[in-house]
Formats: structure tokens, sequence, C-alpha cells
């Protein structure tokens, strides 16, 4: 018998505001046109003034909660992956437990920037093998307008704010690929590469929040060498073919290194789920996101094969190969 980590239930949380294109086009010298063609993204939903990274993760994980019929008090981890939390410490984590948990179910944020899904599925996952949850809450959340440097258009047109949960249960599975559950994951890391995607400041550093910095052209030609061996290891690991997965739910950077991946991988663009051109890049909460609408909207049933792929800022990179 195996111990699998099985999605229980998705949710996802979108703010209000929409900013579109042709809106961030009377800010900074860009256009739609140029934004589409080059990134696919056509809107970003941004924060309402006072609506922190916890607000947006909790209402994702109430909805998540919902969808798996459970209780917050039934759920004995929390971790939130964000690179944007709403204070430099507590952990964003423990406003989320505190909302819907039990006093003294542990908490805590990790920080892998768009890796951050993928990396807190893997924890928590271990945590679940290990025995030492049953019932486990992910959940991605990130308010990166805070972050962004808005005169900055080589940037800040990339990026919107969003959060994305699952709940995941302890269940017993046969140890093959017909599993439910999460079947592997893969985490890499590579900190040489700091200087091609970071944020200007820190606590240690500048005691300020800062703002992205990013070489786009080098970030573009990693993600998709980095993301195609990502996805060859999950399969590999699993002893899949490409053409097993139903569907491929990647980090939505930019359509351009989604079609550049899938092609490499030899995937049928139809088994994509594309969110970017609605959400734009909401880094940690991108996976979850874009699974949420997957699931929501009938294409994702039980059973299939589902593979998460992402690369961020550290460089980190990892996948992961679920069956629903
Ligand atoms: N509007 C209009 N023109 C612009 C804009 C803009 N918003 N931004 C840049 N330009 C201009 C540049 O100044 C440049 O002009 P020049 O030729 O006169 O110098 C021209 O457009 C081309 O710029 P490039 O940087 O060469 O454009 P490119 O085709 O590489 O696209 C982009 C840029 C979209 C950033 C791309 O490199 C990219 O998506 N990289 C991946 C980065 C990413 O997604 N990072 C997110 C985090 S990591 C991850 O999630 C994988």
């Amino acid at each position: 018998m195996t111990i699998r980590t099985v999605i229980q239930g998705v949710g996802s949380y979108l703010p209000e505001k929409v900013l579109s294109n042709a809106e961030l086009a009377q800010k900074v010298d860009t256009s739609d046109e140029w934004i589409v063609e080059r990134t696919g993204i056509h809107q970003r939903h941004i924060a309402a003034d006072g609506e922190k990274t916890s607000d947006l993760a909790i209402a994702a994980v109430k909805k998540a909660l919902a969808a798996a019929g459970r209780d917050g008090k039934d759920v004995d981890l929390f971790v939130l992956a964000t690179a944007t939390p709403d204070q430099t410490f507590p952990a964003s984590a423990a406003r989320v437990q505190a909302a819907v948990g039990r006093p003294g179910a542990p908490s805590f944020d990790v920080h892998a920037v768009c890796s951050g899904f993928v990396y807190g599925l893997a924890v928590a996952d271990n945590f679940i093998k290990a025995g030492q949850a049953k019932c486990a809450v992910v959940v991605g959340a990130e308010v990166f307008s805070r972050i962004l440097d808005w005169n900055d258009r080589t940037t800040c047109v990339l990026f919107g704010d969003g959060a994305g949960a699952v709940v995941l249960n302890a269940e017993d599975g046969g140890g093959t690929s017909a599993d439910r559950g999460v079947l592997s994951t893969h985490l890499h890391s590579d900190g040489r590469y700091n200087a091609m995607l970071f944020v200007d400041g820190g606590p240690s550093t500048t005691q300020t929040a800062g703002h992205i910095r990013m070489k786009g052209k080098e970030v573009f030609r990693h993600a998709v060498v980095n993301l195609t061996e990502a996805v060859r290891e999950a399969l590999v690991a699993n002893k899949v073919s490409i053409d097993d997965v139903d569907w491929l739910v990647p980090h939505q950077a930019n359509k351009r290194i989604l079609d550049s991946t899938a092609q490499k991988l030899g995937l049928d663009p139809a088994k994509v789920i594309v969110t970017v051109d609605r959400h734009a890049n909401t880094s940690a909460a991108s996976i979850p996101l874009a699974l949420a609408a997957g699931v929501e909207d009938g294409r994702i049933k039980r059973g299939n094969l589902v593979l998460m792929e992402a690369m961020g800022g550290g460089f980190t990179w990892g996948s992961a190969l679920v069956r629903m």
C-alpha cells in the first residue's frame, strides 16, 4: 500500500479590478498589439487598495474547501506559496490558518517565486507521505502589482494578482501511475542566475520591498529548456509518455513560452490549459488558477493525468505529475 496525496478540491480568487492592455498603454509607452503579439496577455486583475495577499489566499482556500466538502478545522497543514507576503514576518500562511483552520495547525510560507506552487505541493505531499498530515491546503497567492515598477514597460505589462488553492487528502494507492493523487514531484534551482530575474530590494539589503528586474530574453531561453527537462523527468519517473498526459497545466508566464514548450514536447496544444490571456503572470498563483479554471469548466475530470510545470526567479523550476 502506498500513501497518495489526492487533490480533493480546487478554488481560486481574482481581484475584481481588471486592467486591460489599452488602459496600461495610457500609463506607459506600450500598445495592446505589442503585448498580445509578444506575450498573449490581454488583461490582468489588480488587487484593490488594502487588499492583501492573505485576503486573496483566504478567498481561494474557502472555495477549495467548499469544493472538497471539507471544513478548515480538518486541515493539519497550511502551505502558502508567495513572493509577495503581507509582512516580512510572520508568514502570511498564519493568517490563512487563523481565518479557516483550527488553533495550533501548522502553517508556513514557501518562497520559490513562480515555482512556488510546485514547491508547496511537493512539501505537502512529503508531509502526507511521511504521515505528518492527513489533510493539507496548498495555496499560491500573489499581489505582484505592489512590486512592479509601473514606469518599466519591459516588466509591468507581464504580471497580475490572484490566488489559487488545493485541498489535499491522504488516501491509499497501489503504487502505480494508475493511482489517483500526486505521482511524483521534481524540484530544481540554480542560484547562479539570480541577476536574470530578481527584486531589487529586501529586508537585509535595502530595507525596502523593491521592484522586479528581469532580463526577459535570457529568462525566456532558460524557461523553455528547463521546463521541457522537468516535464521529461516526470514522464520518465512514472514510465508514462507525453501521449498519456490529458492536460498540461503550466505556469502562465507568456503564451510563446507555453507554445514553445508544448512544441518541444510534441504535445497537442489543445491539451494545454491557458489562462495567461486573462490573468497574465500571477507567479505562484498561476498554476492553481489555471487548474481551477480547467476543473470548473469541466475540461479536467476525475482520473485525468495532469502535468504541472513552472519556472521562476532563483532560478527555480520543477514539475508535478498528478492523477485527478
Ligand atoms: N511595449 C512596447 N515595446 C516594448 C515593451 C512594451 N511593453 N517592452 C519592451 N519593448 C521593446 C523593447 O524596448 C525592444 O525595443 P528595441 O528593439 O527598440 O530595443 C523591443 O520591444 C523588443 O524587446 P525584447 O525584450 O527583445 O522583446 P521580446 O520579444 O524578448 O519580449 C518579453 C520581451 C515579453 C519580456 C519576453 O522576453 C519574455 O516573455 N520573457 C520571459 C520572461 C518572463 O516571462 N518572466 C516571468 C517570470 S519567469 C517565468 O515565469 C518563466
